[in-house]
């Protein structure tokens, strides 16, 4: 596997595979690397002839007291990781090459609407600054798909409006949930977890698992499921976010009619804010 820091030097190494025909499938991280992440790597590799990774802690996606700082960096292990996993190109860009004029650049891309609600009400600003690397990415690496993880439903769903609303010619890609034995989703923000919370995370899938029950037995109403879901959080020690059922279309408050449902849940555990999610299809 190639490693590239620089913009230039990668877009000459990547036109030399187009001229060859070559598709090339492309996997968006922030590095420290885990099997999530690899699940997109293996459907890069079935997807396409040259599989492109990228790694860069984006601070544009972060506000002002979020975990920019400590977000773990991990490079020469995620490069062990992609090189086994037969990466052929990690683009490992330093700040300063992704944004010149400084932390965030002027031109921003939003998806108006899907980017202010759920983890984008409590974290404002953030699916701007995840929209617009994304872009910045794509136009570096000019891939022909790019493979997202459905882990982050939300921003799987802003991606692929992004790219429809922009007739962009990446298709996107969303690969399911990859879990730990406990049923704990993988994240690189699992390593803010401690032994004790660790024990109690996997509740979060738990409680996902008990909402779709409710949903599918049809006797609960959304907004008592919600609340006691929220309860089951609570009572392990979760601070909450949010816990919401919404139509997977759009990710706007279904109707009585709709059948194809998520589950989205956001909840603090210590230092950690995870998330999840689960799709449920109503008979
Ligand atoms: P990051 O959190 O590193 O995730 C990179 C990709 O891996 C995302 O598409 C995410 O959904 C996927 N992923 C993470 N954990 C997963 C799991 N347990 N199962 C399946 N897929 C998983 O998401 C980002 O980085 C950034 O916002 C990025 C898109 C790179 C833009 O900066």
């Amino acid at each position: 596997m190639k490693t590239f820091h620089s913009i230039a030097e990668l877009r000459t190494a990547l036109k030399i595979e187009r001229l060859q025909d070559k598709r090339i499938a492309f996997v968006p991280t922030m590095g420290n690397l885990h099997d999530g992440h690899m699940e997109l790597i293996r459907r890069a590799r079935k997807e396409g002839d040259v599989v492109v990774a990228s790694i860069f802690v984006n601070p544009m996606q972060f506000s002002a007291n979020e975990d920019l700082e400590r977000y773990p960096r991990t490079l020469k292990e995620d490069q062990a990781l992609l090189e086994h996993n037969t990466c052929d190109y990690l683009f490992a860009p330093s700040a300063s090459e992704m944004y010149p004029d400084g932390k965030r650049s002027q031109t921003q891309i939003e998806v108006t609407g899907l980017s202010d609600i759920l983890c984008g009400a409590s974290r404002p600003g953030h699916f701007v600054g995840v929209a617009t690397v994304v872009t910045k990415l794509f136009n570096v690496v000019m891939p022909d798909c790019a493979i997202f993880g459905n882990k982050d439903y939300q921003q799987l769903k802003v991606i692929e409006d992004m790219t429809r609303d922009l007739s962009s010619n990446v298709e996107i890609i969303g690969v399911d949930i990859a879990r730990a034995e406990s049923g704990l989703a993988l994240s690189s923000r699992n390593g803010y977890l401690s032994d004790d919370e660790r024990s109690i995370a996997p509740t979060i899938y738990q409680t996902l698992l008990w909402a779709k029950e409710q949903l599918l037995e049809g006797r609960a109403s959304h907004a008592d499921i919600r609340e006691q879901a929220q309860q089951k959080l609570e009572a392990v020690g979760f601070k909450r976010d949010y816990f919401e059922i919404r139509a997977q279309h759009n990710l706007l408050t279904p109707s009585e009619e709709e059948k194809q449902l998520v589950i989205l849940v956001a909840a603090y555990l210590g230092k950690a804010r995870l998330i999840d999610n689960i799709t449920v299809e109503l008979p």
